[in-house]
């Protein structure tokens, strides 16, 4: 988009994109947005990294990076309004703007949902709509891919409502699925694209080309 009027509409910002992070697994897509970050390919800062699983790869590499990092799940929250809560105020202490779920895989509480309505982006491994929904994460996105015969799947990043994997798609990027895929060659082939997609979305966002208060 280069014509006048919408270049009108941007509105770049002065100060780095203030992100937080929701991680549960070996933590990637997380890293890759810190590299994208550190070469300044985007316009952000980490400001804190929530765990779920206190021995994941995501906080060793959040302690690696020097980012605050908290671990937080059942084990220290048994009461899931507590944890919530919890989750929330450390979200909220760290100044955070944009919240990232990169592998989160734990439904949010309504206290979190409603303080950063419109204001969390969760990457998926799939297609969305297709491959969606409860019980649809990581390897079983890339099994019912295969087992459905799809000939592409890729990588969606979109705003997260109260219902998993539902809210409005901010980007999405392909890959075929190729003869002899297994769920691991598929998932590393989509991975790549994740990496690339999701610190593109958040520079997007970072700039004022993708706009978060208006889809809200
Ligand atoms: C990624 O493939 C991400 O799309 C997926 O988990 C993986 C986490 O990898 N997320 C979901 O399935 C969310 N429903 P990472 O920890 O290496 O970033």
């Amino acid at each position: 988009m280069t014509d006048a009027t919408s270049h009108h509409n941007l509105r770049p910002r002065q100060e780095p994109l203030r992100l937080g992070f929701l991680a549960s697994g070996g933590g990637s897509n997380m890293q890759a947005i810190l590299d994208a970050c550190s070469t300044g390919r985007l316009s952000a800062e980490a400001r804190v990294v929530v765990g779920n699983n206190s021995r994941s790869g995501a906080l060793e590499r959040a302690r690696n990076a020097g980012i605050p990092c908290y671990h937080l799940s059942s084990q220290t929250h048994p009461d899931a309004a507590g944890l919530d809560g919890a989750i929330c105020d450390a979200l909220v202490t760290h100044g955070v703007e944009v919240v990232c779920l990169a592998g989160y895989m734990k439904l949010l509480g309504r206290r979190t949902l409603s303080t950063f309505r419109g204001h969390i982006l969760n990457i998926h491994p799939g297609l969305l709509p297709r491959h969606g929904g409860q019980g649809f994460y990581g390897r079983r996105v890339h099994e019912a891919v295969l087992a459905t015969g799809d000939i592409e799947s890729g990588a969606t990043v979109h705003v997260v409502d109260a219902v998993y994997d539902n809210g409005p798609v901010l980007a999405q990027a392909r890959v075929p699925v190729k003869p002899g895929d297994t769920a691991e060659t598929l998932a590393a082939r989509v991975l790549v694209q994740e990496h690339r997609l999701f610190p593109e979305t958040l520079q997007k966002i970072a700039t004022g080309e993708i706009d978060l208060e208006r889809l809200v």
